[in-house]
């Protein structure tokens, strides 16, 4: 390696330090929802506020990183040589500060001084201009005063040379500076080159009908780091630099394929890769997520899911990814990501449980899926003999494709991944009917179950008391797995809750609880209740007072996959019958203990 991952994260930020830069850290991969994207995309989008006019908490209008980011649109995409969900995107920002002069001139000095490439080599694009934006002469001529060759700045329309999140209103955008380099002999641009980075220069903003101008110019650099990291070490395969390689080399030795000769092996060893990467970045997330059926936790659940079907693949144990995560957090990202290494044991937890919910239904789910395709070829063998010109069938039924869901778990892409490797569709609006179908039954079904349910207790301190238990869930998941109830009260207008936490909860924080509380009960969760030993709930994962005064057998309840309480009860049926969860207050109570006030509306 010429030059290692963690060498080059520092080289980037000792630059930019170098030119009066503060280095502001990585945020949360797990958007704040202000963009409508789930996850962090860009290095910029938590810096939006800023660079669309607010002074920066730092006090200083010169800022670089090193933020990761999660792109999920191409998963489907993973197993090539170039396609990753997870990425770090190196950066640096003017905030109305300085503008294309001194940035033109940093990115040549650092792309030629600090990594060595040649001047003559570099390739440069510039926005060419429309009816509401002019051409960039500007950055053109400065690259030339550089000593890029006038032939190799070219002016490229919208498409290419202009940044913004896509989709947004409101947010910052602007023409970009592209820059690149040759990778392959005799390349004639763009052909044989690589984008390496590029220069945004920020000012305007996003509105329903078009643009203006901002007060500040702003600048937004982002490079890819595994991009770089790739070309600078002259490789053309992203899982052969170091990020990936320890990792790669441990699938090989527990599988005993080889990455380079076996094609089959390589496409799969790259997606548990690449798929195990992107799961412990977003446990581990300061935010952390979890797996589930919905929203961002839908997401890693098909990412966890397609990784333990591809170490099947493999011939090798889901528990693989624990062995790629523990590389991930302990050799790859342990000095960026130190965080990681602090939840080491709650990630390859959450990895265990999320492979063995799935493995124990794999199996027989992919017997189910190949008895579909099985009746759709006797269809056709029969069709066809009845009639020559009949049109062979090709597409799998939408409810055979829920079936596979609610039964065995396979998320819809999962199985359509399944169907396109034999050359079949699957039926996504039959699908999504038949989802559409089963949620209404539910609702119903659940309705007609509480009726019954309920005598001694008023009905409102009963759906309190299920709260409690995805309240404490949710600050587990979102807060940390070392939260614990310290006490509750309930009335029939709102429920208290107490836990140990050390500091107050962020706006963002009570947002998060709050909507994971209510994402579970919209999943409208079955509420399980269950007598077991007290060594069983344990293992079992249950929590509560492990106390003697449960005695031997204990009562427990379980809400889906989400929270498991020993409790005497009672509780709901179903988390879909609480309604709306609002968190009213968050306070101190004690010394570590902090009070949460909330009501069901
Ligand atoms: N926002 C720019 C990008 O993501 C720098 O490429």
């Amino acid at each position: 390696m010429k030059i290692t991952s963690k060498q080059l994260r520092n080289k980037w930020l000792s630059f930019y330090e170098g030119k009066g830069h503060v280095n502001i850290g990585a945020v949360s991969l797990i958007g704040d929802g202000s963009t409508g994207v789930m996850f962090n995309v860009a290095g910029m989008q938590p810096l939006m506020p800023y660079l669309l006019g607010k002074k920066h908490p730092s006090g200083k209008t010169r800022l670089c990183n090193v933020q990761g980011c999660v792109r999920t649109v191409d998963i489907d995409a993973v197993g090539d040589a170039s396609h990753f969900t997870f990425f770090e995107m190196m950066g640096n920002w003017s905030l109305g500060d300085y503008f294309k002069k001194e940035k033109t001139a940093w990115t040549f000095e650092l792309l030629t001084e600090v990594f060595g490439l040649e001047g003559e080599k570099l390739c440069s694009t510039v926005f060419e201009g429309n009816e509401r934006v002019p051409r960039d002469e500007e950055t053109a001529e400065l690259l030339k005063g550089l000593g890029i060759k006038p032939e190799h700045v070219f002016y490229l329309p919208k498409s290419d040379n202009w940044w913004e999140l896509e989709g947004t209103v409101g947010t910052p955008c602007g023409p970009d500076n592209e820059w690149f380099y040759p990778v392959a002999e005799n390349a004639n641009f763009p052909d044989g080159y690589v984008e390496i980075g590029n220069d945004v220069y920020m000012q305007y903003r996003k509105t329903e009908s078009g643009y203006e101008p901002l007060e500040n110019k702003n600048v937004d650099t982002g490079f890819g780091l595994d991009r770089m990291l790739l070309f600078l070490n002259g490789l053309d395969d992203g899982y052969k630099t170091d990020l990936f390689l320890p990792v790669v080399a441990k699938l090989e030795s527990l599988s005993g394929k080889s990455y380079d000769a076996d094609e089959e092996a390589r496409k799969a060893m790259r997606i548990v890769a690449d798929h195990t990467r992107t799961t412990v970045m977003l446990i581990g997330d300061v935010n952390g997520i979890l797996p589930s059926n919905t929203g961002a936790g839908y997401i890693l659940r098909r990412l966890m899911r397609r990784a333990i079907r591809y170490c099947r693949s493999l011939g090798i144990a889901s528990e693989a990814m624990c062995d790629c995560a523990k590389i991930f957090i302990e050799e790859v990202y342990d000095e960026a990501y130190p965080l990681l290494r602090e939840k080491e044991a709650y990630v390859l937890d959450e990895i265990r449980k999320e492979a063995e919910r799935f493995e124990a239904t794999l199996e027989k789910g992919i017997r189910e899926f190949d008895k579909c395709v099985a009746g759709i070829v006797r269809k056709n063998e029969f069709m066809k003999k009845s009639d020559p010109a009949y049109v062979a069938e090709t597409v799998i039924g939408g409810k055979q494709a829920f079936r596979l869901y609610d039964t065995y778990g396979f998320p819809l892409e999962l199985t359509e991944e399944l169907a396109a490797e034999q050359g079949y569709t699957v039926d996504r609006a039959g699908f999504d009917a038949a989802f559409k179908e089963h949620q209404e039954k539910s609702k119903v079904v659940a309705k007609g179950e509480y009726k019954g349910g309920l005598e001694s207790h008023s009905e409102t301190a009963v759906k309190y008391h299920t709260a409690t238990h995805l309240l404490n869930a949710a600050l587990k998941t979102v807060l940390s797995p070392e939260c614990n109830q310290k006490g509750s009260n309930i009335t029939d207008e709102r429920m208290r809750f107490d836990f140990n936490f050390e500091r107050p909860m962020t706006a963002d924080e009570i947002a998060a609880v709050e909507a994971l509380v209510n994402e579970k009960i919209g999943e409208n969760l079955p509420v399980v209740y269950r007598e077991m030993s007290l060594d069983e709930a344990r293992a079992e994962g249950f929590v509560g007072v492990f106390d003697s005064k449960y005695g031997d057998v204990v009562k427990t309840y379980s809400i889906g996959e989400f929270s498991k309480e020993m409790c005497g009860g009672p509780h709901v049926e179903r988390t879909g019958l609480l309604g709306k969860f609002r968190i009213v207050k968050e306070q101190s109570s004690s010394a570590g203990v902090r009070r949460i006030k909330a009501v069901l509306e």
